[in-house]
């Protein structure tokens, strides 16, 4: 299988914006110059306007307007400076344009897309008064690859928030967009580490027909956890028990790379507990690679 991060050298990003740019924002933030994991090299907007551009100026990196006169013409201009500036992930952050089918093929599993929903739920937009209406008790965000329909693509990884008694939508939006200026960054640094990826193809061959079957039949939001738990397996040099570990007969080293992929989504304190319970060699390269991520967070 081809895997192609980690890079094996800085990552040059680039990201695309339509707004206000909180998110580019924390992305600026996370990956500053001189970032070991990588650095946003190029910001690009649809919208001349766009406060977007104005922050990716503030901290010195190229920001440039691509005013939409279509997506033909807007796709040729982005396809040219992504190769000219040496682009390797491209990065959507309150992108508020669809892109089109043979934009995405070419950038398939380096483009990412932020979108403030628990997806597969509640696509599209006016999320949050969607979410209120339907009285939810949750909400969340989700980093998600792009593929060629509107929020659809795999998920990377999604952050939840609670939804509280006499929220507005202003509020939810507020506490959503705080968890995805979180979320984006640590979802980044999972992609670039290599912890991250989208299912491959030839499944079967990669993992044994029933782990292949078994990982085909989870829901979309439980995929990611599994695909974590892969790249750690194989970060660890245990990929062999990749397969078994989908069929929960992965022994302690599956026990322990299910435990780190969840924590590297999300800290929980009876999961990092239970890591202190498992074999010395096991724990080790569990909390190796813990810190190695928060390292760079
Ligand atoms: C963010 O909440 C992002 O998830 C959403 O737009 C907002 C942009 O805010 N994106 C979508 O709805 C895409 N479907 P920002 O400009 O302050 O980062």
């Amino acid at each position: 299988m081809v895997w192609p991060f980690p890079l094996g050298r800085k990552a040059r990003m680039a990201v695309f914006a339509s707004g206000r740019g909180t998110n580019l924002e924390a992305l600026l933030q996370a990956f500053p110059k001189g970032h070991p994991l990588g650095e946003v090299v190029l910001v690009v907007s649809d919208n001349p306007q766009a406060l977007a551009l104005e922050r990716a100026r503030r901290r010195g990196v190229e920001a440039l307007a691509l005013p939409w006169r279509g997506r033909r013409a807007f796709e040729a201009e982005a396809l040219g400076l992504l190769e000219e500036r040496r682009v390797d992930l491209v990065l959507l952050a309150g992108f508020m344009r669809l892109l089109s089918p043979g934009f995405v093929e070419v950038w398939y599993g380096r483009l990412l897309n932020i979108h403030p929903s628990l997806l597969p739920d509640y696509p599209g937009l006016g999320v949050h008064r969607r979410v209120l209406e339907a009285g939810e008790k949750e909400t969340g965000s989700t980093v998600h690859f792009v593929d060629q329909g509107m929020d659809t693509g795999p998920i990377l990884l999604q952050g939840r928030v609670p939804v509280l008694p006499g929220d507005t939508e202003a509020v939810l939006e507020a506490r959503v967009l705080h968890l995805e200026h979180r979320l984006y960054p640590r979802a980044v640094a999972l992609l670039l580490l290599g912890l991250a990826f989208p299912p491959p193809e030839g499944l079967p061959g990669l993992l044994g027909e029933e782990a292949a079957r078994a990982f085909q039949a989870l829901s979309p939001r439980e995929k990611p956890l599994y695909l974590r738990a892969w790249a750690l397996l194989r970060a660890w040099g245990k990929e062999a028990l990749a397969g078994p570990a989908f069929l929960g007969q992965g022994g302690e080293w599956g026990r322990g790379a299910f435990l780190a992929a969840h924590l590297l989504a999300q800290d929980h304190p009876v999961l990092r507990a239970e890591v202190a319970s498992l074999p010395e060699a096991v724990r080790r390269e569990v909390e190796a690679s813990l810190h190695r991520v928060e390292s760079f967070l």
